[in-house]
């Protein structure tokens, strides 16, 4: 048996396994063993699904929504996702640029698998998603990280992105709200990096906007509201976070109608169509006024003001303000080096372990991300949760 691994292809051998989920899966491992594990390496909300949504699903079933949708999704669907764009981002999209997916993961994987030819370079601005670079590279693109530091809030300016761009550069992709660092770009922000890709017209636009809703400074803008960008960017969004519906996995895009259409085509050979309940149930989601979850933006702006008051009492743990998503990304470099129980720590993948191992709290290293001088700890878990799991970090630290 053992010498079929040898039939693995190198496309696969040599795919990172995501980090997020693979440090989830050693926190479970550790609880199976007894250990009182507090997790905080999710990006997944701690919430229910909304019992609006819940009921929509369920009507579903009832009306025996059971066969195949359409490859790009339900047409009622797809008009809730145009009337979406329209009343949040003043997108303007029609049928045949939409669409609707297995989750937004999926969304990335279509776009890139469609638009990426070998050796074709994608600019990230780190921190990253953790799964773009692993994306891209499954479609044989070149990931290229573009660092960032604090000090502009880890965000990219237009002198980075204007150094980046080699004639191989085919695509720039970022989240905004951004997973991990919680940075949000401004409008104007986003206005000066795309007088940059003036100069460069073969570039295509991924804009991740998955947190749009947990924003807590107000004003989100998109790459596409510039009339001079439209024509070359895929806003991608779903229902993930803001809902509470990581499970139901319904992601979608936006996007100029000839790259729909390649998506709609990858998706016609691979997947057929998102699962009809779910997007029954997003139909819901989407029509209903933004303000039916603002209950849990307001307490993940509680847990944020928590843990950022906490880890300023942690000598060497150095962090932005977060202003969306529910993470915070402090450089924790202090430790580099030193000697802690006995444990040395060099870098930030042994840092997160160790932390999980003294501290029991599940965290996820910043190389992950394309930053090796961090960690990403999700705040999407009680108050009462972020309390003891910062009280022992700091134990186990001290
Ligand atoms: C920035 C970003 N994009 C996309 C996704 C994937 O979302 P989905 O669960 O809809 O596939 C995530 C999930 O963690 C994310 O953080």
């Amino acid at each position: 048996m053992e010498t079929l691994t040898n039939q693995l292809s190198d496309r696969i051998n040599n795919l990172a396994a995501s980090a997020t989920l693979a440090m989830a899966a050693k926190a479970r491992e550790l609880r199976a063993e007894g250990k009182d594990i507090i997790g905080l390496s999710l990006g997944e909300p701690d919430f229910n699904t909304p019992d609006f949504i819940k009921d929509a699903a369920i009507q579903a079933v009832n009306d025996n929504y059971n066969s195949y949708t359409p490859v790009d999704g339900y047409v009622e669907l797809k008009d809730a996702i145009i009337t979406k764009f329209k009343r949040d981002n003043k997108l303007t999209y029609d049928r045949s640029q939409i669409v609707v997916s297995t989750g937004a993961k999926q969304s990335l994987y279509n776009v890139a698998q469609v638009c990426l030819n070998p050796g074709d370079e994608v600019l990230l601005p780190c921190p990253y998603w953790v799964s773009y670079s692993d994306i891209v590279k499954l479609a044989e693109g070149v990931p290229v990280e573009v660092e960032t530091s604090l000090d502009t809030d880890f965000k990219m300016t237009p002198e980075q992105l204007e150094a980046a761009i080699t004639p191989k550069t085919k695509m720039l992709w970022y989240s905004s709200p951004c997973n991990p660092s919680g940075s949000i770009y401004s409008e104007a922000e986003l206005r000066a990096l795309a007088d940059v890709l003036q100069k460069h017209p073969q570039i295509v636009v991924v804009s991740d906007e998955i947190y749009e809703h947990i924003n807590y400074v107000g004003g989100h803008a998109s790459m596409a509201q510039f009339e001079d960008m439209y024509d070359r960017v895929v806003t991608v969004n779903g229902v993930a976070k803001a809902f509470a519906m990581t499970g139901w996995r319904i992601g979608y895009i936006g996007a100029p109608a000839y790259i729909a259409r390649a998506c709609n085509k990858i998706q016609g050979q691979v997947t057929s169509g998102a699962n009809c309940i779910a997007q029954r149930a997003v139909i819901t989601a989407l029509e209903a006024p933004v303000s039916k979850i603002q209950y849990m933006v307001d307490e993940f702006k509680e847990r944020r003001k928590l843990i950022l008051g906490l880890l300023k009492d942690i000598e060497g743990f150095e962090c932005n303000e977060p202003e969306g998503a529910f993470y915070v990304f402090p450089n924790i470099s202090h430790y580099f080096g030193k000697t802690l129980n006995g444990t040395t720590i060099n870098n930030a993948s042994e840092f997160a372990l160790y932390i999980l191992e003294q501290a029991n709290v599940a965290t996820v290293t910043g190389e992950a991300f394309g930053n090796a001088n961090c960690i990403r700890i999700s705040y999407a878990a009680s108050q009462d949760q972020i309390k003891q799991a910062i009280a022992r970090i700091k134990k186990a630290v001290s």
